[in-house]
């Protein structure tokens, strides 16, 4: 993981033509790694991601012994060591940025014979670990935590149980974990979702041959069985493909084919977010590859309006708000955001962050406890801070397309954590950036 800065300089203007795709999905690239790991046999992966993120997961099941070749232009063979064939890491795993790798593996790693310990970087290591330290200490397992966050101190050795555990938030992170945990457990959990979060565990150990159950918001598993190594290919990230969306919305004259975008109907909030706003999208083809659906999109720019955003749809877009109050920005009214308190626990506070840097574009927006109300306007020019986040960094990006001066913005060396290769495709596409590196 890098520990340059890296500013990016984006000149106003540009229209989005042409044809991109996207790198792979991050969410799916985490969870190849691990059920891959655990199964029995030899799992190939196309389409991987080769960011910090999904490659912190993989460099910590090498690190627990298992063969993983790759990624060479994303393709990962992973050389499975079976349910119980992990070993002890010689040292603590570090995780950097990755939220997913840290709580989907704290499940996994509670039902392993040795004790790790999981640590992350600055953010990682402010963000609330409870969620899953919580459930899991009522199936068994030991994990200290340095006051409910990170380091996670995992204590093997410790016999599991099933639990039914209704989830107090919608989270995939959260399910996965106990999902996970629940492969080693005694008897059969079941866990009740409070609103549709992404199911691409359930659908990955369906690949696996694991058999899961799936009742409307009810997902069930038996400890004890056995994962069956298969072929799995990652389409691309839709929340990558969410930057490319807004920007052939906000621009002018744009028409952008985004190809191999991963549409996953948990995971499509954005395309319904947009199109109630009046965007303009197409999906011009759409096919199944490995269980899950895979489209090419056209997207073209649109007079887009402000909206109540559904709550429905908060957890089936959680990770393309940022970029989706950029589309505020742009949009002619109102927008008003509720319900979406989580963003101000992810890499980081999503709402107070976005705010701050709408208000230096000189749009008019105002954070509210679990949302925001963004009044569109004219973006303006100046210097905005992602504060190492990702998503915050790319967002801004693309509001160079409406804006009417240069926006510089700070801190933007996490954009590899899920999307290498950023600043090219955005310039292939017709936005106007550059990185500057400081040491
Ligand atoms: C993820 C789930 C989401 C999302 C994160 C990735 C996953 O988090 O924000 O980027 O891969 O399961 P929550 O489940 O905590 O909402």
């Amino acid at each position: 993981m890098s520990n340059k800065i890296i500013n990016y300089k984006v000149q106003p203007g540009g229209k989005f033509t042409g044809d991109i795709t996207v790198p792979g999905d991050k969410s799916i690239s985490h969870r190849s790694i691990m059920l891959g790991s655990l199964a029995d046999g030899i799992t190939k992966v196309s389409g991987f991601l080769e960011g910090d993120d999904a490659i912190a997961t993989l460099n910590a099941f090498k690190a627990m012994g298992v063969k993983i070749e790759g990624p060479i232009n994303g393709e990962v063979s992973i050389h499975g060591v079976g349910m119980q064939g992990l070993q002890k890491p010689a040292a603590d795993i570090y995780l950097g940025n990755s939220g997913t790798s840290m709580r989907l593996m704290s499940g996994l790693l509670s039902g392993q014979d040795f004790d790790v310990t999981l640590t992350g970087d600055k953010s990682l290591s402010g963000r609330p670990m409870k969620r899953v330290t919580d459930p899991l200490a009522r199936m068994g397992a030991k994990i200290d935590t340095a006051d409910g966050k990170a380091p996670l101190r995992i204590h093997g050795g410790n016999t599991l149980h099933a639990i039914q555990y209704d989830m107090p938030i919608a989270s995939a992170q959260v399910k996965s974990c106990l999902l996970l945990a629940g492969m080693y457990a005694q008897g059969k959990t079941t866990i009740t979702e409070p609103g549709i979060t992404r199911d691409h565990t359930e659908r990955m150990l369906q690949a696996f041959q694991y058999p899961v159950e799936v009742d409307a918001n009810k997902v069930s598993l038996e400890g004890g069985h056995r994962l069956k190594a298969c072929e799995l290919h990652v389409p691309g990230d839709i929340s990558s493909a969410a930057f490319f969306m807004v920007g052939a919305s906000i621009a002018k004259d744009s028409a952008l084919l985004l190809k191999n975008v991963g549409i996953n109907p948990t995971r499509t909030g954005v395309i319904d977010i947009l199109k109630l706003m009046n965007g303009d999208i197409t999906i011009v083809k759409e096919y199944q590859r490995g269980g899950e659906v895979v489209a090419d999109i056209l997207v073209r720019s649109a007079e887009l309006k402000g909206i109540n955003i559904p709550a429905h749809l908060v957890p089936l877009a959680i990770d393309e708000f940022p970029v989706l109050f950029v589309a505020a920005a742009c949009a002619e009214g109102q927008t008003v955001l509720t319900g979406a308190k989580e963003l101000r626990v992810k890499e980081s506070d999503r709402i107070q962050v976005m705010v701050d840097g709408l208000l230096t574009l000189g749009i008019d927006a105002k954070p509210t406890e679990d949302g925001i109300i963004i009044q569109g306007g004219q973006l303006t020019s100046g210097t905005v801070h992602s504060h190492d986040d990702h998503r915050i960094a790319m967002a801004f990006a693309m509001a160079g397309l409406r804006a009417e001066g240069e926006i510089i913005i700070e801190d933007c060396a996490n954009v590899a954590t899920s999307f290498p290769g950023f600043i090219e495709m955005a310039a292939k596409a017709g936005l106007s950036i550059a990185a500057e590196t400081q040491s």
